[in-house]
């Protein structure tokens, strides 16, 4: 039996007639950008998250640069990101010509690590940019308190942990602004690329909404130098039918993610930690193990997939080694060596997962 990281497709064949309804009321209505699927899919997302609005773009990567450029931040400002993530946390803040200022992560979570933000802010910090890494909410109280005390705007890079809560609030939630993206692996997942800004600052979302579109607000007049960047219709359309399933799929990754954490106890395997007061959404489960390339091969020969993310912490890319030369990261160091994620989606079975717990154990406690 093959067993994948995800199965997009079993997810389909689940809610096969509601999909398939969705996508042909687009193609029966003609209207195909930014018609009243958009609408209703960011009044929706927002009344999830409770944010007041909601802006539907093309991809998450483009929720983080209209985020940034919708808050004036350009040449000659810093905006504080971790070492360890998806390199378009980082990217977004060279796109809109300000310096990324790497810095390490925490050991038991794989977020942010505040102390590290206190350490690095200067008279430039305009902005810091916690990720929600795998589903596992960063630690927002104290990021927050320092932002407030250092006057910061806090961005956060909510692609990996649509549902999470952190103090009983959800994620993308909690800061000035979230960006969410619906890339089709992710816990939301459309049929193709797209994105959110949600805040509840009207003002911004009105910025936003005036990027994403040639940068006007009166038809071919810009007032500013924007993009095409909206939200599609049909992936709206997908979504919202998709949005009515979220909990339930959070949910069963995070039961399926107690299995696995019972299992591997007392192996040499190393599971996600659950933080008291915060939910972890699972996007991806990943363990953490020393000798991870003998763990990958042994799951390989038995047809269980697996993924490295990331090979690379950020400083250690050619496109980001000159920010961080002369500093080091000995925990996102260490993560890329050690971390891979296994099979967790709300469609496996219980047979799937008991393969991967037996081929798991036997591999690691081989080597214990
Ligand atoms: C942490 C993080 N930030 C940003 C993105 C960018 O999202 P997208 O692929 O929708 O552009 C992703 C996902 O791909 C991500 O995982």
């Amino acid at each position: 039996m093959k067993i994948p990281l995800a199965d997009l497709v079993a997810q389909y064949h689940t809610i096969q007639s509601d999909i398939d309804a969705a996508i042909r009321s687009v193609l029966e209505s003609g209207h195909f950008i930014l018609g009243p699927h958009v609408k209703a899919f960011e009044r929706e997302v927002a009344a999830y998250l409770g944010v007041q609005n909601g802006v539907g773009v093309a991809s998450g990567t483009d929720a983080l640069i209209l985020a940034l450029r919708a808050l004036g931040i350009g040449p000659g400002d810093e905006v504080i990101v971790p070492d360890y993530t998806f390199l378009a946390t980082a990217s977004a803040v060279l796109h809109v010509g300000a310096s990324p200022v790497l810095v390490d992560v925490d050991p038991d979570t794989c977020c942010i690590d505040v102390a590290a933000v206190a350490a690095n802010i200067t008279s430039r910090t305009r902005a810091v940019m916690p990720v929600h890494l795998f589903g596992q909410p960063a630690d927002m109280s104290p990021l927050m308190e320092l932002a407030v005390a250092h006057r910061l705007t806090v961005i956060e890079d909510n692609a990996q942990a649509l549902g999470a809560l952190y103090g009983g609030r959800r994620t993308a939630a909690i800061g000035h602004v979230g960006c969410l993206s619906f890339f089709p692996s992710k816990n939301l997942g459309g049929y193709g690329d797209g994105g959110m800004v949600v805040t509840d600052d009207a003002e911004l979302a009105d910025r936003v909404r005036m990027l994403r579109t040639h940068g006007w607000r009166q038809k071919y007049d810009p007032e500013a130098l924007g993009y095409n960047s909206r939200l599609d219709e049909m992936q709206a359309a997908i979504l919202r039918v998709k949005l009515r399933h979220i909990d339930t799929w959070n949910a069963e990754r995070g039961r399926r993610a107690r299995q696995y954490a019972q299992a591997f106890a007392g192996t040499s395997v190393r599971t996600p930690v659950e933080r008291p007061g915060s939910t972890h959404v699972h996007h991806l489960y990943v363990v953490r193990i020393a000798e991870r390339a003998a763990l990958e091969r042994a799951l390989e020969e038995r047809g269980i997939a697996t993924a490295v993310y990331y090979p690379r912490p950020l400083h250690a890319t050619r496109l980001f080694r000159s920010l961080a030369a002369g500093r080091s990261f000995p925990v996102s160091a260490a993560l890329s060596e050690e971390l891979l994620a296994i099979p967790l989606y709300p469609e496996m079975s219980d047979e799937q997962q008991d393969t991967v717990v037996s081929a798991i154990c036997e591999a690691a406690l081989a080597r214990s």
